[in-house]
């Protein structure tokens, strides 16, 4: 099984490269710590409204730094998808691998108890990235990094915006489904959703 040391000593171990469908070809591999400058840009350039549906503590150089030095120091895996042309960082999906004790309390209220075999999922894409498939070709990468990490069910990190259809739709076309709502501490309702990872057959 995976641990985050392992992955910041080899971040090969989770890079894989993909095909997109326009053609150009990109890399999904964890977030090092040359990433800095780059990840800032990513940051920087998120719509008023990506920052919206994904919140950040910060978008600038400051923020990336702190992500970066956050490598396998907390319980968080942060993956990035890099441009292979460009190099420019175009996504960024984060997971963190103890649930939090406010989602273990809500998910509960539920019905579901979060165990240590769960773990949160959050992506965000650049703005020119989204809504062209690409969140669709990552899927089956993100379920293997969770799956690798012994993860048997994925949450959202944080929920997801009432309001964000499309991400709604994303996660219910790969198998999450609603279990619950909440209001958050701006007052906007957000619902959380859960994953039950299957194995894999022939692994
Ligand atoms: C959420 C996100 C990762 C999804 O990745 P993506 O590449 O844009 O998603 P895909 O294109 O693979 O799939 C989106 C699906 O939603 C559908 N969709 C798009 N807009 C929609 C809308 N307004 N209402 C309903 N469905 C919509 C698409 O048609 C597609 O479904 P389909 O494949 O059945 O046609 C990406 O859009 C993103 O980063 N958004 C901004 C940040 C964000 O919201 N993050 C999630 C926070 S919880």
């Amino acid at each position: 099984m995976l641990t985050l040391t392992a992955v910041a000593e080899d971040p090969l171990v989770l890079t894989r490269r993909l095909n997109l469908n326009d053609g150009s070809e990109v890399v999904f591999r964890p977030l090092t710590r040359t990433d800095t400058e780059r990840l800032a840009d990513f940051l920087e350039g998120l719509s008023a409204e990506s920052r919206r549906l994904s919140t950040f503590d910060g978008y600038d150089l400051g923020a990336a730094r702190k992500l970066c030095d956050a490598i396998a120091r907390y319980d968080k895996l942060r993956l990035v998808l890099e441009d292979v042309l460009s190099g420019r960082i175009v996504g960024l999906v984060e997971f963190s691998l103890d649930p939090h004790p406010a989602d273990i309390a809500r998910y509960r209220e539920a019905g579901i108890h979060l165990a240590a075999t769960d773990c949160r999922f959050g992506p965000t894409l650049a703005d020119d990235y989204q809504g062209r498939g690409v969140g669709t070709r990552i899927f089956p990468l993100v379920a293997d990094v969770a799956r690798r990490f012994g993860r048997k069910r994925v949450i959202l990190f944080g929920g997801v915006l009432a309001d964000n259809p499309r991400a709604i739709r994303y996660y219910e076309k790969h198998g999450f489904r609603r279990v619950g709502s909440f209001i958050g501490k701006d007052g906007a309702q957000s619902f959380d959703m859960i994953l039950d990872l299957h194995p894999l057959s022939g692994r």
